[in-house]
């Protein structure tokens, strides 16, 4: 076996992190899960990061710890905060948990993280064309993987459809703020799946997200032209998918200037 690699997954409830074996694409170790401090500043998350490193210290070689943010991350620096601390907006972000945690870091957006997962081991395992990966929490997440290799940033939460922000009408946030019922819900995606795939055809959608464990409660109800799916990985997408891809950054690096 390889050596396994740190995955951290930052939310707005927890902070969660695992040791990923690349080669199958699981969890090695149990997860560790911290809850998300208040105020939740680049700072204060990256001190408990710091935790979750040092529980898995002695297992560690020199490969970066993949760390997901639930904003847009380019070049290391976050560049949005739509459901965290406006703090991470500009924030230097990597070069600050690379300082507290005394180890090298890649950063990325947490869908991303969680698409690649789904496209190297899960629901879309080996897909040859497009697959659009959405994450259905407080948010909407999306992850777009042409032929196996990520476009990052996509950020399709926030087309705007109906002159309204897509992800503050159908998310599974609203579901739970407004106290939708599935048949309640459903047209709210089916309009958001319908303009997405009209923009972007891809071959594939995913859906993650906490609510995908009820999917077919609600997938097989969309009237679509592409074949929709649940993910497999679910909670874990995140945490292997940030662990994939900061062992892939030793052999692509990141080598554009700002
Ligand atoms: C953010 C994205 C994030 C998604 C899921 C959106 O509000 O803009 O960056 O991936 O929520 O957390």
């Amino acid at each position: 076996m390889t050596n396994p690699v740190l995955g951290i997954d930052i939310g707005g409830s927890g902070i969660k992190g695992a040791l990923v074996d690349l080669e199958v694409g699981d969890f090695v170790t149990d997860r560790v899960r911290i809850p998300t401090p208040k105020k939740s500043t680049p700072q204060k998350v990256a001190a408990v990061a710091a935790r979750i490193v040092n529980h898995f210290a002695d297992q560690l070689d020199g490969t970066p710890i993949g760390i997901t943010v639930p904003a847009v991350v380019t070049h290391g620096r976050t560049r949005s905060a739509a459901n965290i601390d406006k703090s991470w907006i500009d924030a230097e972000a990597q070069t600050i948990f690379q300082e507290v945690l005394e180890r090298p870091v890649l950063l990325m957006n947490d869908a991303d993280a969680a698409g690649v997962a789904e496209v190297k081991y899960g629901a879309a395992k080996g897909h040859p064309g497009l697959v659009l990966v959405t994450t259905l929490g407080t948010g909407i997440g999306s992850a777009l993987i042409n032929r196996g290799v990520l476009v990052p940033n996509s950020e399709l939460g926030h087309v705007e459809i109906d002159g309204f922000d897509a992800e503050s009408r159908a998310s599974a946030g609203v579901k739970t703020k407004l106290d939708l019922s599935y048949a309640e819900w459903i047209p709210l995606l089916q309009r958001y799946y319908s303009h997405i795939e009209a923009l972007f055809w891809p071959d594939l959608i995913v859906v993650g997200g906490g609510i995908s464990k009820n999917a077919n409660k609600f997938l097989p109800k969309l009237k679509l032209k592409t074949p929709i799916v649940p993910a497999d990985l679910r909670n874990r997408a995140g945490i292997i998918g940030a662990a994939w891809l900061a062992a892939d950054s030793l052999v692509h690096p990141d080598t554009v200037e700002e």
